[in-house]
């Protein structure tokens, strides 16, 4: 009977044909809004709301999702908060927490905050009966457990790949459905920081039963005079239960949204439950390149028609060009020669951890692209998609890289993953198949991993260059069968004998320096675990001696430095409480360190002219200071206080040192140009600090809940001059419609915080107790706060949970339990989400009635507690209910009395200024209108900045 009710409900919900409302085509809609969130356990169920102690549990029968994975678990008191989400930078910083990490309280140490459960309820209307409707996540770190409506579908170890499940049999058609995620950042993948949680977003992609497949279009060009042949591979997938006619034409069209070229249409018969490649080749007479400084792209529209009908539109972004390695002359694109002036970089920022939202991959990429970069290598896993969008919008070259070489079916099916996804865009010019597999790398093992994981490449892709980064074991291993090899740090070899031993194999730099510098700071600090921005040697080489081997040597294409931006974790060489690295060209917020200007004079035609220290050294004056010039001009001219201290010839891809004994005033620098004055920078003894100062990398904002702004605060002199050696604690107070999402310093050993949120702790109520009573007014020492209930039964060890009971129930239960409080904040607010125990029932706290003779209902009831109901330790709670009668023997009812929710305030935003700089993050809200940013710090004048949000579409998504 049980069974063929719910086989009955099963058919009504899942095998129903498209009506005729059905949407026909495409939706693809982000998901990241609206999710509710809370702290879950590795190994204590109690903790980790029960899910997987069911007798029946996920994976013993469809449906059978348990605890917090339930369909009906009662979330009301979790956080609510929006993706991208990285739990790890809301962590406090701890000693005994991972070094490589960041210190920050995640991992085996600390299972309070290494498991997080997300929940989303989102209605799906009737009319999408017939449809398919997939959920993709675009990465979770990590191993992550999905549920949909209490449905297991599946377990995903990776925190970097993206994933989709198909949700069509499983949804509730024009009713809410419930999506239950559990993140489990316990272990680590990589050896720096890596965040924690749904980091990436998540979207709800609906189509027609015959549609393209995910990722399904591979795009080639193949450019020939001014024009190109572009071939487009489609997949197209029928996953409906009959065969389908369709006809299938594609278009290109420019950026301007212009089509340039459109295929006649192709008619293609579907099988049921199938699917079918389709090869169309689209001549481009005129065919605009994507280079660096015009990332042009072009998009393949795909129409699938039945009929009059188009029943999929699907878009791939694409750009023409060529690329080319070549074992002696280096890198081409459009056979133009380009020299790599590569970066690498972790995926975190100041202020938001892993979580970054997509304006902030632009602010990033863009930088980097001012510093006379040209390309990033993205190590050591697979990037957000954003990031690749950002490195094509703004022409910036990328080594896409895999998490780990491997060669079993799971790390081919991630290489596969990877490249299926990102193989369209035009700025990926190489995959890389491993980084410094040190146990391998130099063997015959190493070999044979690398050279079948680059065959598996190949036959995915083979238009773009295969590499590994490899520190060791040259002239053998993988670098004896890596078609481009990467070289890992030239301290570990020769790359001239490399190249003798492999005189056709093309290679580049994948990383190289890995020297340490604090933004400002100038003389060693070991106490402070500091060091100086100079270029010294770091593990090995300088940036200048890397550079330098690279640039001198025609047959290298380049090289990518160790690293463009600070990373949280690898504090190397530093300890506790140093938790940032050190290695950036930038630091953690994108403030330049000195070496930028050393990189922008050789890596750019900007012109450039800078110089280091800064000119604040009281109590130093006649000792003699190191001063350094950055430059592309011929020549450097150094004046301290207008009196010249010598004018040197700038050594190609140097730089120049003046030792200056110090007095203060005004160091100037002249750059001469072919024997003419071209540059001037100068550097000037500052006053005391005497204001703060907000400029905005954007001022207009859309009011589309995703937009950011990235907000410089300076300390100043009274002229305006940056303050640097200014470390105040500085508040912020944001009005009008936004958020602060972070702030941030790029001090390494900064323990503070990144974010002020309120806090939300949940208290469970202890285990109820159960007494029969005569009617709901049972006699009052029952329902008093102290009442001595040992000879009580456990509640419901009385009736059976799978069968009618035996006997009549008596009218009422009541119901005791305690439940500890702690010291509560004063300005803590304390709210019960209660759950209905039976048809009717009367609640106490403490022997005071909450309510008398509520009625069941399946949303609970909410009591806002008046705080002096509750005290600090033991508190009781008394439920008289009537009890709930079964119709049938299976049916289930709640047993649960819901949760005590604490909410404490956030404290104000702060964060001290480092070397007079720090950074606010502010994010738009869906509403329209002005924004104000406060900074204020005692005993300077206060900053205001004025940000406006513009009225602007939020993008298609599920409220
Ligand atoms: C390399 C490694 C990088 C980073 C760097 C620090 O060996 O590939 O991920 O750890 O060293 O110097």
């Amino acid at each position: 009977m049980k069974k063929l009710v719910l086989l009955l409900v099963a058919g009504l919900l899942c095998f129903g044909q498209a009506t005729a409302q059905t949407p026909a085509g495409r939706e693809h809609l982000l998901m990241d809004f609206g999710w509710r969130f809370a702290y879950g356990h590795p190994f204590d169920p109690k903790q980790d709301f029960y899910n997987g102690t069911g007798s029946f549990s996920y994976f013993t029968k469809t449906g059978y999702g348990d605890g917090a994975a339930a369909l009906g678990f009662d979330d009301r008191a979790w956080r609510q908060l929006d993706l991208p989400h990285d739990w790890a930078v809301e962590q406090a910083f701890d000693p005994k927490a991972s070094f490589s990490h960041g210190f920050k309280t995640v991992g085996r140490a600390f299972p309070q905050s290494s498991v997080g459960w997300y929940r989303k309820t989102f209605r799906v209307p009737a009319t999408d009966l017939g449809r398919r409707l997939v959920l993709e996540f675009d990465g979770v770190f990590r191993n992550s457990i999905v549920w949909i409506n209490g449905h297991y579908l599946g377990t995903e170890p990776s925190g970097y790949h993206g994933f989709r499940y198909d949700l069509t049999d499983y949804l509730n058609y024009g009713g809410d459905n419930v999506v239950a995620v559990r993140v489990d950042a316990t272990m680590e993948e990589g050896w720096f920081y890596e965040g924690a949680g749904i980091y990436r977003h998540v979207w709800l992609t609906k189509t027609a039963p015959v549609h393209v497949a995910p990722n399904g279009t591979f795009v080639m060009t193949a450019p020939a005079g001014q024009g190109a042949t572009i071939t487009a591979r489609t997949t197209l997938l029928n996953d409906g239960s009959s065969d389908q006619a369709v006809e299938v034409t594609q278009e290109i069209v420019d950026a301007a949204g212009r089509p340039v070229a459109t295929s006649a249409a192709q008619p293609l018969r579907l099988r049921r439950v199938g699917n079918q490649e389709l090869t169309t080749t689209l001549p481009l007479p005129q065919a605009r390149r994507w280079s660096l400084d015009d990332p042009y792209r072009y998009k393949l529209v795909t129409h699938v028609r039945q009929g009059s009908q188009e029943i999929d539109r699907y878009e791939t972004m694409f750009g023409v060009r060529t690329i080319r390695f070549d074992a002696n002359q280096g890198f081409f694109l459009n056979d133009k020669h380009i020299t790599l002036q590569g970066t690498n970089n972790h995926q975190d920022h100041a202020g938001v951890g892993a979580a970054l939202p997509d304006g902030l991959q632009d602010f990033r990429i863009a930088t980097l692209k001012a510093m006379g970069s040209n390309a990033y290598r993205c190590s050591h896993n697979p990037p957000t998609p954003e990031l690749l969008d950002a490195c094509d919008r703004l022409g910036m070259l990328v080594i896409d890289e895999v998490r780990m070489l491997g060669t079993s079916a799971l790390h081919l099916a991630d290489a596969q993953r990877l490249i299926e996804r990102d193989r369209n865009h035009p700025s990926i010019i190489s995959w890389s198949v491993a980084n410094e597999e040190w146990s391998v790398e130099g063997n015959d093992i190493g070999a044979r991993l690398a050279a079948t994981a680059q065959l598996h490449v190949k036959t995915l892709d083979s238009t773009r260059a295969i590499t590994a980064g490899v520190s060791g074991g040259w002239g053998g291993g993988i670098s004896s069968v890596i078609d481009v090899m990467g070289y890992n740090y030239i301290a570990h070899g020769s790359t001239d004998a490399q190249h003798a031993k492999f005189p056709n194999q093309p290679s580049m730099g994948t990383e190289e320096g890995s020297t340490y510098a604090t933004r400002g700071v100038y003389l060693p600090d070991p106490q402070q675990q500091y060091a100086v921005a100079y270029d010294k040697k770091g593990l090995a080489h300088s940036i200048e001696e890397g550079w330098r081997h690279y640039a001198e040597r025609p047959y290298l294409a380049g090289m990518f430095i160790w690293t463009g931006f600070d990373y949280r974790g690898e504090p190397t060489p530093f300890q506790w409480p140093a938790n940032l690295s050190s290695f950036g060209m930038l630091d953690l917020c994108g403030f330049p360190k000195d070496n930028v200007y050393y990189l922008r004079s050789w890596w750019s035609t900007q012109p450039t002219l800078h110089l280091l220290p800064h000119w604040n050294w009281p109590g130093r004056e006649g000792q003699p200071i190191e001063v350094w010039a950055y430059s592309n001009c011929d020549e450097v001219e150094l004046f301290l206080n207008r009196k010249s201290l010598g004018r040197q010839p700038m050594p190609r891809n140097g730089h120049l040192v003046w030792q200056v004994p110090y007095a203060p005033g005004t160091l100037e620098a002249v750059g001469y140009q072919a024997g003419k004055k071209a540059l001037i920078d100068v550097v000037k003894t500052t006053g005391p600090a005497a204001a703060l100062h907000l400029t905005a990398d954007n001022t207009t904002l859309r009011a589309n809940r995703e937009d950011i702004s990235v907000i410089t605060v300076r300390v100043q002199d009274k002229n305006q001059r940056l303050m640097p050696t200014a470390n105040p604690d500085i508040t912020f107070q944001l009005s009008g419609p936004g958020k602060i999402l972070g702030v941030g310093n790029g001090d390494p050993t900064s323990l503070e915080a990144d974010k002020f949120l309120e806090t939300i702790r949940i208290v469970p109520l202890g285990k109820l107790k159960e007494k029969p009573a005569e009617s709901l007014t049972p006699p009052p020492d029952l329902t008093a706060a102290i009442h001595n209930d040992a000879s009580w039964a456990a509640a419901f060890s009385t009736r059976p949970a799978n069968a009618l009971p035996a006997a009549p129930l008596p009218n009422a239960y009541v119901y005791r339990t305690s439940f500890e409080v702690p010291p509560l904040d004063p300005a803590a607010t304390v709210t019960f989400f209660y759950r209905s125990m039976g048809p009717e029932q009367s609640v106490y706290l403490n022997g005071k009635p909450l309510a008398e003779n509520l009625a069941d209902s399946k949303e609970g009831a909410v009591f806002k507690l008046d705080k002096s109901l509750l005290k600090p330790g033991r508190n009781s709670l008394v439920i008289i209910a009537t009890p709930f009668v079964k119709k049938y023997s299976w049916e289930g009812y709640n047993t649960d009395p819901g949760l005590l929710q604490i909410v404490t305030p956030a404290a104000p935003w702060h964060r001290r200024a480092f070397n007079g700089l720090a950074q606010v993050i502010v994010q738009t809200t869906q509403a329209p209108g002005n924004l104000v940013l406060t900074a204020k710090t005692p005993g300077l004048k206060p900053a205001t900045l004025a940000l406006q949000a513009k009225a602007a579409p939020v993008r298609p998504s599920l409220p």
